[in-house]
């Protein structure tokens, strides 16, 4: 019998108009944790599609436990032979139980009804093996956060005795508690002697949990080998093709006037007393821990959620803001950080996502869109943005995780804004697309435009902004300058919760 689990020799799958994999390779051992590494739209999802039996293949050699596979497989037979995936995107069935989900496709049936008391014992069990005590198995998936539907993937996979756990992005939505607690669980599987194909474009946590990895590039298999023998910069060259000096460019541009005076705004509990100020030409940085009330503030400002108080004054002049139409209307626009639920209409054509929040733009005076006006737009987005895409005809949910979010920047870009602000704007974006969303940055920066950007990664928040505002619990706790700031001292104001803690 082979020495690996999993093996995939000359793996090729072409979708309409896209080689999304050309003669790749992969070799799992048992007990190995393998990091899966490309650009968006390399083609990891894909191949990992395949192995789980989402998708088949078009041709190549699949061996599973030494299994081969001849012919097509589906992901019930995936799932016999021990292999589970987490999907990028989580698709759980928010409205039923964790226990309904857990068992879902292979419920318990006792008296011809379901034995919702056998599988609730059961998934506390699983639960419980990945040390996790305090989840109600009777809990709506719905209403748990984030990490938590995590766990409760993860749970599956274990109940169906996965022996190849496949983790496509599993921390780019995750606090960093969470992360750590997803690590402890990821050391645990493998000391169960799980196999686990770890996909993820935060390059820094790789080292607490890799064995090994695996490259790809544009479909194509690169290289692989022990993670130990590759430093960083071999890894970022391989990913990308060529070197990236500069992972944070940061262009210095004058500060102009005032552009935006934030002042006492209070939106729920996570906006209290908020005042700041944003000039022309400034990158102002929002860092705080998860939950600090960073998204809150935007959305207040942007008329997503409603204020109780507080004034937005641009350029001088008074706003009134109820609804995001009236922010977008003054120059005022907000990239939000959920792309799949806020960001994009993924059923719709990247075209028409483009289209749809600038149709004042596009539209004449009688309603009719303006074909010239439009293409115009739509070549302006991408162009700005390098997505990779059939067309701007395909529908935006066809486009790999990172082109997703390329598009819901891009539609911003197509029109003439005062503010732009960006919540967690790189979020499962490869290294070189985030270079080139802060290319953008710079570049509207440049036009005298004042860009907010909230993000949970420290080194990113710290490397393009230009001045920093730390939230903790609602509050504006601290401002600091970025190039001169530690890290620590950073950490103190945003875990500052003061007399406010609740
Ligand atoms: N169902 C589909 N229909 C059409 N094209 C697809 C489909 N799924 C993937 N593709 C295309 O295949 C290519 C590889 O996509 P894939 O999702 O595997 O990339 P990825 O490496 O996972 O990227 P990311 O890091 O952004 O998630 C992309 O060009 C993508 O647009
Ligand atoms: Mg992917």
């Amino acid at each position: 019998m082979s020495e690996y689990v999993v093996l995939m020799e000359h793996i090729t799958k072409t979708f309409p108009g896209v080689k999304a994999l050309d003669d790749v390779q992969l070799h799992l051992k048992t007990g190995e944790v393998m990091a899966l590494l490309g650009e968006n739209g390399a083609g990891k999802s894909t191949l990992m599609k395949i192995l789980s039996g989402v998708y088949t293949r078009d041709s190549g050699k699949m061996e599973i436990f030494g299994q081969d596979i001849v012919g097509d497989l589906n992901t019930k037979q995936a799932q016999d032979l021990g292999v589970a995936i987490i999907h990028q995107e989580l698709n759980m069935c928010q409205h039923l139980t964790v226990a309904n989900n857990m068992f879902l496709g292979r419920e318990l049936i006792k008296n011809g009804r379901l034995d919702t008391k056998e599988m609730n014992r059961q998934a506390q069990e699983q639960l419980a093996k990945l040390g996790i005590m305090d989840l109600d198995p009777n809990a709506t998936v719905g209403d748990l956060p984030v990490g938590r539907q995590q766990m409760v993937e993860i749970a599956k996979a274990l109940l169906i005795n996965a022996k190849v756990l496949i983790m496509d992005e599993p921390s780019s939505s995750l606090s960093n508690a969470e992360i750590t607690e997803m690590f402890r669980i990821v050391h645990e599987l493998k000391a169960m002697g799980t196999a686990i194909v770890y996909i993820s474009h935060r390059l820094q946590e790789l080292h607490n949990i890799v064995d090994s990895v695996t490259i790809m590039r544009d479909g194509k298999y690169i290289t692989e080998g022990k993670f130990k023998d590759f430093t960083m910069e071999e890894i970022i060259a391989n990913m990308v093709g060529r070197e990236i000096t500069n992972q944070f460019p940061r262009d210095q541009v004058a500060r102009g006037k005032k552009i935006l005076e934030i002042k006492n705004l209070n939106a729920g509990r996570m906006v209290r007393d908020v005042s700041f100020d944003l000039y022309e030409g400034e990158v102002l940085g929002f860092s705080g821990l998860v939950g600090a009330g960073r998204t809150e503030t935007m959305r207040a400002i942007f008329g997503a959620d409603v204020k109780e108080s507080g004034e937005i004054i641009l350029d001088g002049k008074k706003l009134t803001i109820r609804k995001p139409d009236d922010a977008i209307r003054q120059g005022i626009v907000l990239a939000p950080e959920d792309r799949k639920k806020e960001g994009l209409c993924t059923k719709l054509s990247i075209r028409d996502n483009i289209a749809l929040p600038n149709l004042d733009l596009i539209c004449n005076s009688t309603g009719k869109i303006n074909k010239k006006i439009e293409d115009e737009m739509i070549e302006k987005g991408k162009n700005s943005l390098t997505i990779k895409m059939p067309g701007p005809d395909s529908q935006a949910g066809s486009l790999s995780g990172g082109n997703q979010q390329k598009v819901v920047v891009a539609k911003w870009l197509a029109r003439e804004s005062r503010v732009v602000i960006f919540d967690e704007p790189t979020r499962g974006i490869d290294v070189a697309a985030k270079v080139e969303i802060y290319q953008i940055i710079n570049t509207l920066k440049k036009r005298g435009i004042g860009v907010i950007i909230v993000s949970s990664e420290m080194p990113e928040v710290m490397g393009i902004s230009d001045r920093v505002i730390v939230m903790c619990n609602g509050k504006v706790t601290g401002e600091v300058d970025p190039r001169t700031v530690s890290e620590e001292e950073i950490m103190t104001y945003a875990t500052q919760f003061g007399e406010n803690a609740s």
